[in-house]
Formats: C-alpha cells, structure tokens, sequence
C-alpha cells in the first residue's frame, strides 16, 4: 500500500473513531464514500496508472471501501445504541407521578337543598308537578282567591310580560293548574321551581328565588295534618334540636294561614343583622285551602278539604348551610360554590 492510501486509511479510521453521534458519522460517510468522496475520487485516477498497475490499484481501491464501510457500519451500531438508550433515559415515564384532576364543578346548594327537600316529600308519599314559570295572571291570582284590584296583589310585586302573563310571583298556581285537572279527586303534590318578585334585594331576600310549593287534598284533613307535615319536615331538614315556630298569617288562598319561622343560625336566636333582630328565619308560608278556591277550581267543599305550603328554598338552605347572605346564591362566587366541595 502507498503513501497516499496509507494516509487516507488512517485519516478516515480516526475519523470514525473520534465520531461521537450518528450525525458525525454520517459526515465521515460523505467525506470518503459519497459519489464525490475521497475514495471514488482514487477510482478516477485509475486511467493515469499504467496497465500491468491496473488491477493492483483498483483491488487497493476497493479494500479501501471495504474496510472504510466494516469500521462505518460497527461503529454506527455503537452510536445508535447510545443514542436509543440515551433517549429512553430522557423519555422515562414515572408511573408513580399522581395524575392531573380536573376541576369538576361540586353541587349548587339551591340544587343540593331543593333535591333534599323534594327527597323528604317523596318518602311520605307526595308526587312531583310541573308548573310554569311564564304564568297567567289568572292562575298566579284570581283562582287563587285574588281577582283583579283585589290588595293582597301587592303583597307580591310582580314583573309582567304583557297584560295577561307574567314571571310568576310564587308557585301556588300549580295548585290551580293540578286541581283543574284532577277535579273531586284526592291530590298529593310538591312542586319545586324558580319564581320572580320585585323585591329589592337584601340578605334574605332576592328578586328571584326558589320555593316548593305542596298541595293535599283528601277528606276529613284538618290543621292538625298540616302541623304533623311541617313539623316532621322541619325535623328531618334541621334536627329535632333546632327550634321552629308556628305564626298566624294571612294569604287569600289559605284559611287559616300561618308562617313558619326556623331560629336563626347566625345567632342562635338573639338577634342579628341576618333574621333582623328577630331571633327567627321565615321558611314557609302554609294554610287550609280556602274553601272558595277550592270551588273555585272545581272541588265540592262538602266532601274535600286541603292544606298547602310554600318552602322559600334558599332560606332552607341558609339555615342548613349557615349561609349568612342570600345573594352568594347568585354570585357564582367559585371560593363560595367549592365550600360544597368540602361538604
Ligand atoms: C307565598 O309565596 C305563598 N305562595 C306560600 C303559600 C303556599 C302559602 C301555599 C299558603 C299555601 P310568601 O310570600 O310568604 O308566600 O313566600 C313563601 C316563602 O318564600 C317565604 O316563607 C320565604 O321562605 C320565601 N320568600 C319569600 N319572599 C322571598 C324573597 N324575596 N327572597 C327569598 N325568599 C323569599
């Protein structure tokens, strides 16, 4: 071998040796064995040599290529097995890593509270009435003993869409709505649903809130039934610890009336900016069905008697919750909405 081929040799072998990644190697490739490399460059020179060289030569040549490519593909293999394992390395997935939460939203309270109550009225038996939350005037009043004119209108303000219809102002008209179809026959509803007053907003009320409206109608029922049913649902909801009240009231679609009160939870029934100083949280308004309402919808009083009520349910949930401000309902306050997370 001469000179020339011994340097190129040994050139090309340390260049292969001292290449450290494939990239590099694949430089080493170019510079001796692409079309315009190093060693096809000695296969052009071939028409210089004299004849009886010829063939030396060319044999020279190609060992060349062949060791030149031997050292290139061993030494590819080391790099790229580096390389591979040098990856897996970086890549490494550690299973123990706790995974990533999502933030699921928690209950709204009206939901958990309205869903609780509902749950309550079921166990004794009640079924559950759709109503409307665009209603008619008629519904909302007059079947309910408050026909035109008639004062106890404005004891709930109300917003009206036109003449006839408006947001309803409480969900007693499904009483309306159920007694109409059902006429004569006994009746056992709770309808739970949004309603709308033109109430300036404070910590205890709200332009819009939520109420459960309940409707019995069967024969020989007396006051004494209504307590039973208020008291064993004020039990169940807040303990048998916490005080309840019984209060005569008024509503024209109820005779008698009466308003129960919860003590209030912020002060234990001292007296606070929450029950206003009172000591006590209004829940619900209930009563006897009046008995013109009664005709009014289609019932024989001879026979049928009733009684009705209306739970406010973000009062319910006050109390429960001990929420101190009815417009954290509304907010959509997130630090207020995960306290249920917590729960
Ligand atoms: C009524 O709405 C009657 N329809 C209830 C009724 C039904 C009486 C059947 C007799 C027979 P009242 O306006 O008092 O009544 O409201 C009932 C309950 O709704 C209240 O006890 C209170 O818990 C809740 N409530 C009333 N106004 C508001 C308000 N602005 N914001 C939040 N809750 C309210």
């Amino acid at each position: 071998m001469n000179e020339q081929f011994r340097t190129i040799k040994n050139e090309a072998l340390q260049a292969i040796e001292t290449a450290t990644t494939v990239s590099a190697l694949q430089d080493v490739r170019n510079t001796y064995l692409s079309k315009k490399g190093i060693v096809v460059g000695l296969m052009a020179n071939l028409k210089t040599i004299p004849n009886e060289e010829k063939k030396v030569y060319g044999q020279q040549v190609n060992d060349l290529k062949a060791l030149i490519e031997e050292k290139l593909s061993t030494k590819l293999e080391v790099l790229s097995a580096a390389e591979l394992s040098a990856k897996l390395a970086a890549d490494v997935i550690d299973l123990t890593l706790p995974g990533r939460s999502f933030n699921v939203a928690p209950q709204h309270p009206f939901h958990l509270i309205k869903d609780e109550i509902s749950e309550i009225f079921l166990g004794m038996g009640y079924t559950i009435a759709e109503g409307h939350e665009v209603e008619e005037d008629y519904f909302n009043f007059t079947l309910l003993n408050m026909p035109e004119n008639h004062p106890a209108r404005d004891m709930q303000d109300s917003f009206y869409l036109n003449d006839k219809e408006l947001l309803r102002t409480h969900t007693s008209p499904v009483q309306a709505r159920v007694m109409q179809e059902n006429k004569n026959k006994p009746i056992k509803i709770i309808s739970p649903g949004k309603v709308y007053r033109r109430d300036d907003d404070d910590n205890t009320h709200s332009h819009q809130f939520g109420q459960v409206e309940g409707l019995v109608i069967g024969e020989d029922l007396s006051l004494g039934n209504l307590k039973a049913t208020l008291l064993l649902f004020t039990q169940k909801m807040f303990g048998a610890a916490r005080e309840i009240r019984f209060r005569g009231s008024y509503f024209p679609f109820t005779e008698p009336s009466v308003e129960v009160d919860v003590s209030c939870h912020e002060c234990n029934g001292q007296g606070c900016a929450t029950c206003k100083g009172t000591g006590w949280i209004e829940i619900l308004g209930a009563g006897m069905v009046n008995p013109r309402v009664l005709v009014a919808n289609g019932y024989d009083v001879e026979k049928f008697s009733g009684f009705a009520f209306g739970i406010g349910i973000e009062r319910v949930a006050m109390l429960r919750y001990g929420i101190d401000d009815i417009r954290r309902f509304y907010q959509n306050d997130v630090r207020f909405l995960d306290e249920f997370k917590k729960r």
